[in-house]
């Protein structure tokens, strides 16, 4: 599996790692005892079972069984090879390795077809750049988009570009680079005109925005007119490698300061993404225009339970951050809305009152939820009518009902009285009144089920042979000398699980190349992706350090029981035939068997 990297640069690269901290890239990890929790990568989930043990440096899911060691989990994580695996993390390492033809590892047809898509997106970004910030051609954008206010730097960082108004610039552009006009259709880059047959650049004289999906790849791009030519913004049709309610505009930038900061900004539009970046504001992100969808929101939640929403502060805005934010609440979120006064977006905001302003003033001072709710429900209402008033503070006496914390629930109930001259006591009298009949409407179901925070790490109930299968694995892969141990007293028999057997003659071998006990190297030697999980899930129980002979032998007895267990219930049926067959004989010799297996299980 290692290929021809040579073995000690693996080594190398793996000492100088920590798996918790590449594996932060991608999850948010909370420490409990020895070991690192989050939501897992692999399938989703509300409540972590995802794990990583820093000192036995390998992770492992107990939700859908994932795991493996660093590198295994940047293949799975990253759909890519063992090779490239190890080049990336040497490169975060800085150790200088040659990955022996890591182009054949795309002989998977579809991977080829992906990375060809990618390929043509990449050059063309590239090209896009060039031209709005090297020509006379892209000069015009150019100014345009710096009287809007984006920075040199910005227009680097974010790739924006500009395409030509002709009708086959780019189709001419990537032919010249050996891709297919099926190919390019296929990208969404060119349209195919019924009548002829012939091809047509999708975009033309527009500003080029790159859309790259989570790993920093550029998958799509926006472009958005110059003159106000409709559509305003024209985006790449779904592709195999773009998906809209997928996409988040700028995660792969993102992603390291909504760890760090704890929390994720999420914006309506990417050009406000863009001017916050400016701004140094740097956890920002962005749907491509499209409401939240779960995958929008799972991929949040893997990075993040802060998030900060920060649309438009016109009515649709408003709207649109009053579903977000539900959304995002109802996942697990605790949210906060930073309005923008006037209606205006973020990024005039930024134009307008600048950086520090926008960072103090409106970042900072964002809002909790009920207190964003309680000037949402303002809307397209006039206050001084009595009956609008009285519609109002029942709307949000139900919201505050709906507040876990007594002292919340008290604090916002004073500030509506107050606001509108109310007593105290009627008011918490109708907040209880709405929360019992609230309750009422809910199935017994939804009464109890309380969303589960606490970590949890299920413990599964397997057949006594299993279990002492997996103890002598786990035992094995602290201690060589238990695996000779284990070899004599089995004495050429094997174990019952194939892949528990598998494990076993791996790990001979891995101890006989002169390894010593360490099964994050070890996983490395795994063949597949299946017993590597094994591995990292039996690495996961907890043993204890030492095992004494005694320990050893009664699972090797469980181990051979279970044989005769088999063999025993082979033997009952035998017995049943032959006596229905009224073969009295061979009943009788088949039940003194019986009785002799079962003595030897008793001993
Ligand atoms: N959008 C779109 N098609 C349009 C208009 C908008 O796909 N015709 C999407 C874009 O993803 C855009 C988002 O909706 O980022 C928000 O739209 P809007 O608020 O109109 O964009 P702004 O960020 O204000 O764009 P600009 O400042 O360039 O006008
Ligand atoms: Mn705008």
């Amino acid at each position: 599996m290692a290929g021809k990297i040579p073995e000690e640069t693996i080594q190398q690269i793996k000492q100088s790692l920590d798996i918790t901290e590449v594996i932060s890239d991608y999850v948010q990890l909370k420490k409990q005892g020895r070991n690192f929790f989050g939501l897992c990568p692999f399938h989703g989930e509300n409540s972590p079972s995802f794990s990583v043990a820093p000192d036995k440096q390998i992770y492992h899911c107990f939700g859908c069984g994932a795991g493996g060691n660093v590198f295994s989990f940047l293949m799975e994580i990253e759909n890519i090879s063992f090779q490239e695996a190890v080049g990336k993390l040497a490169e975060r390492t800085g150790i200088a390795v040659s990955i022996p033809n890591a182009g054949d590892q795309r002989s998977d047809p579809l991977l080829k077809e992906h990375s060809q898509l990618l390929e043509a997106h990449e050059l063309l970004a590239k090209f896009y750049h060039h031209l709005l910030m090297n020509t006379t051609e892209g000069q015009e954008a150019l100014d345009y988009l710096e009287k809007r206010g984006f920075s040199k730097e910005s227009l680097e960082s974010f790739q924006i570009g500009w395409a030509l108004p002709n009708w086959d610039f780019t189709a001419k552009f990537l032919q010249k680079r050996g891709f297919t006009a099926e190919q390019m259709e296929q990208a969404g880059l060119i349209i195919r005109k019924e009548e002829d047959g012939s091809y047509f650049d999708r975009f033309r004289g527009r500003i080029m925005f790159p859309l790259h999906d989570d790993k920093g790849k550029v998958v799509a791009f926006s472009g958005r007119s110059l003159h106000e030519e409709k559509p305003k913004y024209l985006n790449s049709p779904e592709t195999p490698i773009f998906n809209k309610s997928r996409l988040l505009y700028n995660l792969h930038r993102a992603r390291a300061d909504i760890r760090k900061q704890h929390s994720a900004i999420l914006f309506e539009g990417f050009a406000d993404v863009i001017a916050a970046a400016g701004a140094g504001v740097e956890n920002g992100i962005a749907t491509m225009g499209t409401s939240l969808t779960d995958a929008h929101i799972q991929q949040i939640r893997r990075m993040t339970d802060q998030v900060i929403i920060c649309f438009d502060g016109d009515s649709a805005g408003i709207q649109a951050a009053f579903r977000a934010a539900g959304l995002l609440h109802d996942s697990g979120c605790d949210i906060k809305v930073a309005l923008i006064p006037d209606k205006m977006d973020p990024d005039d905001y930024i134009k307008q009152y600048g950086a520090d302003k926008f960072r103090n003033n409106v970042i900072s001072t964002a809002m909790t939820l009920i207190a964003f709710k309680m000037e949402y429900y303002k809307l397209g209402k006039n206050l001084q009518d009595e009956g609008q008033k009285l519609q109002y503070i029942e709307e949000v006496v139900t919201e505050i009902s709906k507040l876990k914390k007594a002292v919340e629930r008290d604090y916002y109930l004073r500030q509506l009285a107050e606001r509108f001259s109310l007593s105290l006591d009627a008011l918490k009298q109708q907040e209880k009144q709405l929360f019992f009949e609230a309750r009422k409407k809910q199935t017994p179901n939804e009464r109890t089920f309380q969303p589960v925070t606490v970590l949890q790490t299920p413990k599964k109930l397997y057949p006594a042979f299993q279990t002492a299968e997996r103890r002598l694995i786990a035992h094995m892969l602290k201690d060589v000398d238990i695996v000779y141990k284990v070899r004599e007293l089995l004495n050429g028999e094997v174990f019952n699980l194939d892949e528990h057997q598998a494990i076993f003659t791996y790990l001979l071998g891995f101890y006989e190349g002169g390894n010593v006990p360490d099964s994050s190297t070890f996983i490395s030697f795994l063949p597949n992706a299946n017993l590597r999980r094994l591995v990292s899930d039996i690495e996961m129980m907890m043993v204890s350090e030492v095992i004494n002979d005694e320990e050893v032998n009664d699972y090797i007895k469980e181990i051979f029981n279970y044989r005769k267990v088999l063999e025993i219930k082979e033997k009952k049926q035998r017995q049943m035939i032959a006596e229905k067959e009224k073969n009295y004989e061979a009943a009788a010799q088949l039940a003194m068997e019986i009785v002799r297996l079962k003595k030897e299980l008793k001993k």
